[in-house]
């Protein structure tokens, strides 16, 4: 007799959202075997190798053989550079020992933080549009989002004062991404000053994700959560050398800021990982050191990318959300179509490929998000192909 086992999904697997991503893909494969070029703008993975300096020392350490070993919470030379970067950057001080704390990126760090802080049926403030992981990490915890909607009027900043008290006296977290995405909204010292008397005021902790932090084009530079007076009584930031060292296979980011925080995550991640292979710790203290001098390459690069996208976007009669810094364009399209129908027409009409912006959230719909993670050749391409779209 043949007895089945039946595998299925545990009732927790319905938290994580279909993925669009592998859709788009295999939309825009259909569309370059039909013999069409095809541009995609759709994920937000940095196009920019890393720094020679930091893949040489990537490559140097690799070939010796004492460097395979665990290295558990993480060298505390890191630590020291992300120090030394926040000092020089922001004017921030932080102890590398107690107010750093070394992810394998930042998704890692973001998914597992809800889990140390939140209890079953606990609020976490999160934005509508946000960046996907947030939800999963406060669903597989047990809490619950509440979404602030981000609009055009406040410039597409949540309006925390719109939050329920009922809320409030539930909620342990707030999350904010600035510059955000997919909605590239800038941060001011006014609002987070704003946020930090909102925190004390309510007891809630803050998680700043400022992965983007290093993608400005004016020389208004995204300014640190943690620059605040009283920042660090209430939260941390997370920051990832993905975006702005071009190292996201590399899998390396942190968290600083508040000590009691950064104890408590300590203690989970030694639950959860042993730590990133010590060459790749090693190349991001090359980066984390030549970090002027890096990102500013980086920003030369995008700012051109950002002026394309929006001059065409313009030509095209599109709703560019005016912005000053962040990885993407966010635009609205003049068409009345659903999100993610419009986008699958635009693969097969032009073969340009951008993501639905329903998917960060319902505040999404009828919007796009556009990375600029192409050279600007195909940039121009892109917004050539699309003058050329037919919708009806
Ligand atoms: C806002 C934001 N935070 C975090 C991440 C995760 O980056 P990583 O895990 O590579 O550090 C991303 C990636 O797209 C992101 O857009």
């Amino acid at each position: 007799m043949c007895i089945r086992l039946e595998i299925k999904p545990s009732s927790k697997m319905s938290i994580f959202s279909p993925a669009i991503f592998g859709d788009l893909k295999a939309a825009a494969y259909n569309k370059q075997e039909s013999g069409a070029t095809v541009y995609d703008l759709s994920l937000g993975s940095p196009d920019l190798p890393p720094d020679d300096k930091v893949r040489q020392r990537l490559a140097e350490l690799s070939g010796q053989a004492n460097m395979y070993g665990y290295t558990l919470g993480g060298l505390p030379s890191f630590n020291e550079a992300v120090s030394n970067y926040y000092r020089r950057r922001s004017q921030v001080d932080l102890d590398p020992q107690t107010e750093v704390l070394q992810t394998m990126g930042s998704q890692e760090g973001l998914v597992h933080l809800p889990l140390a802080f939140c209890n079953e049926g606990d609020y976490v403030l999160t934005t509508n549009p946000a960046y996907v992981a947030y939800e999963t990490g406060i669903k597989l915890a047990g809490a619950i989002p509440y979404e602030m909607p981000l609009r055009a009027e406040n410039d597409f900043l949540p309006v925390l004062a719109d939050v329920p008290a009922d809320i409030l006296e539930r909620t342990k977290l707030l999350i904010l991404n600035l510059p955000g995405n997919p909605v590239p909204a800038m941060p001011t010292m006014e609002y987070f000053q704003e946020v930090v008397r909102f925190a004390k005021k309510h007891h809630i902790m803050v998680l700043h994700d400022a992965a983007y932090s290093e993608y400005y084009f004016t020389g208004d530079r995204p300014i640190s959560f943690l620059s605040v007076d009283g920042a660090k009584d209430v939260g941390i930031e997370i920051n990832s050398l993905s975006k702005s060292f071009s190292l996201a296979g590399a899998r390396i980011a942190y968290f600083a800021g508040n000590a009691k925080m950064i104890k408590i995550m300590r203690e989970l991640k030694s639950n959860l990982d042993y730590g990133t292979f010590q060459p790749i710790q090693e190349a991001a203290i090359v980066a984390l050191n030549n970090a002027e001098e890096i990102t500013d390459r980086l920003r030369k690069t995008f700012s051109k990318r950002h002026k394309i996208i929006m001059e065409g976007m313009a030509d095209l009669g599109w709703q560019a959300t005016p912005s000053k810094g962040g990885m993407f364009v966010w635009a609205k399209y003049p068409y009345d179509l659903d999100d993610v129908d419009f986008v699958f027409q635009a693969i097969e009409q032009v073969g340009v490929v951008m993501v639905p912006g329903s998917i960060f959230g319902s505040e999404g719909a009828g919007f796009v998000r556009v990375a600029l993670v192409q050279e600007e050749a195909i940039l121009e391409g892109a917004i050539e192909q699309l003058k050329r779209l037919d919708i009806k």
